[in-house]
């Protein structure tokens, strides 16, 4: 980007970048066609209990991602919940989680009673590093909890091989990686299960919502008794033929049908909309390329689309050593744009009140999740990527901005 050097920070008093704040598209996508068919839904009085719209959305969402069998539940935690329950997880065992993640990838591990054991990221993905997770594992480790994270995803081949070998199963919590692929074929359908939340802000929303996709027979048939108070799949409301395996918890986590309406309408346009952010994601990186100080989150090895539920890129001390992130994001807010952060470590947010003696940080210590992936790496939500490319240039010329006057923003007060 020719002359930015020469360009004064708008937050020294400068010329911003964007007189105005810059905007992502609008979200949730709501269609004429979607509100139609609710109120259909509405009048006909049938709202639950595994009805028409819930079985057309479960076998679209799990056609889609290669997967044989998709069970529907009510959010991506309960998901995440009966997956583990699904492969017999519970007191006693161990399940392996990245430190870098949102809290509900290991409150579901504490709630049906097991360890949660936090494993370290790599630096690159912000995924799970591989060689964490095998080092992480003890005789007590029953399963591991890939999450696909942000514009990226965990690396199925590394960390299934080593499961494999130990007989640990694999859930891949894709709560940020709808219509992601791996290798050609949909994140969630790898491993043993895949969760998925469809709550308000993701890159399929109904509000609330979220699924489990597995091509065990077995295991869908315990995740459909987990989440329908014990009854088989297809079996009428009233009328179980057969009770749930001795031991097996069931409860009442069922979605509705005006959920599985809102999906389907968005199911529909997934891949248009996956092609816009990862065309916009490109232009983005492009114009970034060769920037000292920054680095965006790599794609997944052997990633097909990304399903980018946010774009992640870190301030490298390099360039920024000694200027706090909330002074990046001031500059940044000042030129035209609002800047997130990552999670950082699920063991040290506000939230997780856990007592120490139900989780355990592999090797004591996440230095790379507890270093620069949490203190100093921006997420901008995938709106940004659905916006148009004026803004996408902005969003980068804002980035670059900053970049060329790190030393601006060190000596500031
Ligand atoms: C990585 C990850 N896992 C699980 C969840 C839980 O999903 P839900 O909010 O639908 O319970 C989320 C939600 O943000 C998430 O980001």
């Amino acid at each position: 980007m020719k002359d930015i050097k020469m360009e004064k920070l708008a937050i020294a008093g400068g010329k911003p970048v964007s007189a105005e704040q810059l905007k992502p598209m609008a979200w949730p996508p709501r269609d004429k066609a979607t509100a139609k068919r609710l109120n259909e839904v509405y009048m006909s009085g049938k709202w639950s209990f595994n009805g028409p719209e819930e079985q057309a959305f479960t076998k679209e969402f799990a056609a889609y991602h290669g997967a044989k069998y998709g069970v529907f539940m009510f959010n991506g935690t309960v998901t995440l919940r009966c997956a583990l329950a699904s492969c017999g997880v519970g007191p006693g065992d161990e399940v392996i989680v990245p430190a870098l993640t949102f809290l509900a990838t290991s409150t579901a591990v504490n709630q049906i009673g097991a360890k949660t054991v936090f494993a370290d990221i790599d630096p690159l993905t912000l995924c799970m590093d591989p060689q964490k997770f095998k080092e992480a594992i003890t005789s007590k480790t029953k399963a591991v909890i890939p999450v696909h994270l942000y514009g990226s995803n965990a690396d199925l081949d590394a960390i299934i091989s080593i499961a494999r070998k130990r007989g640990i199963f694999v859930i891949e919590d894709c709560a940020h990686a709808q219509g992601g692929k791996w290798k050609g074929r949909g994140l969630g359908s790898w491993g043993d299960v895949g969760s998925f939340s469809f709550q308000q802000s993701k890159t399929l929303s109904c509000g609330e919502g979220g699924i489990c996709l597995t091509n065990d027979e077995k295991l869908a048939g315990f995740l459909y008794r987990l989440k329908h108070i014990g009854y088989a799949a297809n079996t009428a409301q009233g009328k179980a033929a057969s009770g749930p395996p001795a031991g097996l918890i069931c409860n009442n986590f069922r979605a509705t049908e005006f959920q599985a309406v809102v999906l389907r309408g968005q199911l529909k346009k997934l891949d248009k909309l996956i092609g816009l952010y990862n065309r916009n994601a490109l232009r983005l990186e492009k114009q970034l390329a060769g920037v000292p100080g920054l680095r965006i989150q790599t794609r997944g090895r052997l990633s097909g689309p990304q399903s980018y539920y946010g774009w992640a890129m870190a301030f490298e001390d390099e360039v920024f050593a000694g200027v706090p992130f909330n002074r990046i994001q001031e500059a940044a807010k000042a030129e035209g744009l609002p800047v997130g952060g990552t999670y950082g470590p699920v063991y040290k947010h506000m939230l997780w009140n856990l007592p120490k003696s139900t989780y355990r940080i592999a090797n004591g210590k996440c230095p790379v999740a507890e270093g620069l992936a949490s203190t100093k790496t921006a997420v901008l939500a995938h709106q940004w990527l659905g916006s148009d490319i004026a803004t996408i240039d902005s969003i980068a010329r804002i980035f670059a901005k900053i970049a060329a006057n790190a030393d601006a923003l060190r000596k500031m007060k």
